[in-house]
């Protein structure tokens, strides 16, 4: 079974998005652009598997040293998982993403970042106690 990761970043009271983007998109404070800096950092070299509107967000140059997969929700999580059986995969959501694949996760990596302002999609802290999917050691 793949190494089986998410990464995401939250505000400060678990805003995650808003209008279809990050809610601090484009703030060029050292914060945000530091926590876009460590998810291209991260996930280099990896697989990163998300929803269609995730994937499209990613720049042309980051597409070049890592693998991208784009998940529909008629995909089979466990056959999506299995064609990667030796990588190191990140479930990079959004939210109805993490709701499906939150149990096979084994590392979470999220950034607060200091933003406290509106958002129409949020962290659920549920993600992480889903169990029952996640490989054995
Ligand atoms: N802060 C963060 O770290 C972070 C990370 C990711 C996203 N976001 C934000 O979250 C917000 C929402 O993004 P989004 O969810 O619209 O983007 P998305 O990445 O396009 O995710 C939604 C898509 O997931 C697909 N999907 C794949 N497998 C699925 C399954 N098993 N069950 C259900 N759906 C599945 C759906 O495909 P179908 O069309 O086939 O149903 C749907 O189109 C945006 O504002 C975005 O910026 C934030």
């Amino acid at each position: 079974m793949a190494d089986i990761r998410a990464i995401c970043a939250i505000g400060t009271s678990g805003q995650l998005g808003r209008h279809g983007v990050l809610p601090w998109e484009g703030r060029p404070e050292r914060p945000f652009v530091e926590d876009v800096e460590r998810f291209f950092d991260i996930t280099r070299g990896h697989v990163l598997v998300a929803g269609p509107k995730t994937i499209a967000a990613v720049p042309e140059f980051a597409a070049r040293d890592r693998t991208l997969v784009t998940i529909r929700s008629s995909d089979d999580p466990q056959e999506v998982l299995a064609r990667f059986a030796d990588r190191v995969v990140y479930i990079g959501g959004g939210p109805r993403v993490w709701d499906v694949y939150a149990g096979f996760i084994r590392h979470w990596d999220i950034n607060r970042v200091p933003y406290d302002g509106e958002a129409d999609t949020w962290f659920d802290p549920a993600w992480l106690l889903a169990g029952g999917k996640a490989p054995r050691p």
